[in-house]
């Protein structure tokens, strides 16, 4: 086994976030080694999803574990995800993101997506996602182009988000 390790996550207001990630041309052991690392960071940060882009590196990659504290961990691995389909309802969710941590608002998702991607071994999977999954891969997917889950808020609500963040790191920057 490769060993992991835990990357540093890119946060609001770092223009990387911005940035559209490109499709992974084939999948191979580097292409497995970050999923892991990718993995590994999410999982050490307690969050359920994240984008390669969160890490700095600008490929159509996600990783996700949907799976509650008292079950096992379920690793999902996303590589050059589409939507082929949606459905027109849409529900509000309370979202949070690692890139905006503390940062919780709710915003409207369709609650129904048909996906096509690449597995961890490179292996086209086409499957419907409901319920927090299609929340959460729409929010990861949006990450691929750049947008992020405050972008869907009001101007002042986005400022007031970036602005708790930046308060927060100065904080610990001054506690470490
Ligand atoms: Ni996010």
């Amino acid at each position: 086994m490769m060993p992991m390790t835990i990357r540093p996550i890119i946060t609001v207001p770092n223009k990387i976030l911005k940035q559209v990630s490109k499709p992974v041309d084939k999948v191979t052991d580097e292409t497995r080694a970050l999923m892991d690392d990718m993995l590994e960071t999410m999982y050490a940060a307690l969050g359920i999803g994240l984008a390669a882009i969160q890490i700095g590196v600008p490929l159509n990659i996600i990783v996700m574990d949907l799976a509650r504290e008292d079950e096992e961990p379920m690793p999902q691995y996303f590589i050059n995800p589409e939507i082929l389909e949606m459905e027109d309802e849409h529900k509000p969710y309370e979202e949070g993101c690692l890139s905006v941590p503390e940062v919780f608002e709710d915003v409207d998702r369709s609650v129904r997506v048909n996906l096509k991607y690449l597995d961890y071994h490179g292996k086209e999977v086409t499957e419907w996602a409901e319920g927090l999954y299609a929340v959460c891969i729409q929010h990861e997917m949006d990450h691929l182009k750049g947008i992020l889950f405050i972008d869907y808020l009001s101007r002042l609500k986005r400022n007031r988000a970036v602005k708790k963040v930046q308060k927060a790191e100065k904080l610990n920057t001054v506690n470490a």
